[in-house]
């Protein structure tokens, strides 16, 4: 039998991802802003309470600009915490489950190792603290409700690490790349096979299964960004010297929003619940650098 998602984002990295991986079984009914613009708690609302079917709700949309949202605090929390709040509400009363797609950036940076669910969130910022406000309320208000913290993502769309360092290869002299943030780089198209592959189980499962509550996903593996850097260029570019680059601290770029330097998710509860683990991050690297050499080639020629 078919079961029908309703997902808010229809532009972004993760919702376009999502839709690629949407099938005649699980079928997608992406929200994009002007069918439901997030800042409206009511709209948000009214679209999960007339939907003519949904089978599990996913909220792939956020206010992800992590610096302008130091000037943007209003706009940042009707985005990212009262939007999934009245998703939760309306999710619950319609009975239906909800994915609230989240940050590593709720934490602070501070702890030595990976970070669990569990673990003391601490966020360093606004987008930070206003993710953290939606995932409290997403899991405080509906009982059938995942949370999902990612890290570090990339795809072929999109703007992206991945793609802004291909970008700067072919203007910047010496690229300076921050070599003190580590996290687990994760594929976005991976997000969404997993999502996509776990519809039918979520669309089902009561409420008290283990399987709800908050869940790390992140493709296997730690890195910085200068690690992340040079994997781009080895895969991009095999037969020509790679750019050259500078690590630098992450004090070289002031930000508005300060960055954490350890970002890494340990995904064991992902293991332990779902029996998923997910696949060394070079390997989506590899297939998305590889899509986007041969969209640039195919342009070219
Ligand atoms: N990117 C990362 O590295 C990263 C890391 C950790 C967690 N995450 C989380 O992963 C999720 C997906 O991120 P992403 O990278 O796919 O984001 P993205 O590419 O920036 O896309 C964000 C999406 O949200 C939509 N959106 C923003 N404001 C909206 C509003 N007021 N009403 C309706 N839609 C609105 C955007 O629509 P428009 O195109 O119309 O603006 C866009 O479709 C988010 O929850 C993000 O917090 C991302």
């Amino acid at each position: 039998m078919s079961l029908t998602i309703l997902q808010f984002g229809a532009s972004g990295q993760l919702s376009r991802e999502l839709i690629d991986r949407s099938t005649a079984d699980v079928m997608i009914r992406a929200l994009s802003r002007a069918d439901a613009d997030l800042a409206d708690p009511d709209a948000v609302a009214r679209a999960i309470g007339e939907a003519d079917q949904v089978d599990l709700v996913i909220n792939a949309a956020a206010y992800t600009a992590v610096d302008k949202a130091e000037s943007e605090p209003d706009l940042a929390y009707a985005v990212n915490a009262r939007a999934p709040r009245a998703m939760a509400r309306a999710c619950q009363a319609r009975g239906v489950p909800l994915v609230q797609v989240s940050t590593d950036m709720v934490f602070s940076g501070a702890k030595a190792g990976a970070y669990v669910e569990d673990d003391p969130v601490g966020p360093l910022h606004v987008y930070g603290a206003s993710k953290l406000a939606g995932e409290d309320a997403v899991l405080d208000l509906c009982e059938r409700s995942i949370v999902l913290r990612v890290s570090w993502l990339f795809s072929a769309y999109g703007q992206n690490f991945l793609q802004a360092m291909l970008r700067l290869a072919e203007t910047q002299p010496v690229l300076k790349v921050v070599a003190d943030q580590h996290a687990r780089p994760t594929a976005s198209g991976d997000i969404a096979a997993f999502l996509i592959a776990q519809a039918p189980r979520l669309a089902a499962l009561p409420a008290g299964a283990p399987e709800w509550g908050l869940l790390h996903f992140a493709n296997a593996g730690a890195a910085t960004r200068f690690e992340m850097a040079e994997a781009i260029f080895a895969t991009a570019w095999p037969d020509r010297p790679p750019p050259a680059m500078e690590p630098v601290p992450t004090s070289a770029f002031p930000t508005a929003a300060r960055r954490a330097l350890n970002a890494e998710l340990d995904c064991s509860r992902l293991a332990a619940v779902f029996g998923v683990t997910p696949r060394p991050w070079r390997e989506p690297l590899a297939e998305v650098v590889a899509k986007l050499v041969d969209a640039k080639n195919r342009k070219v020629a």
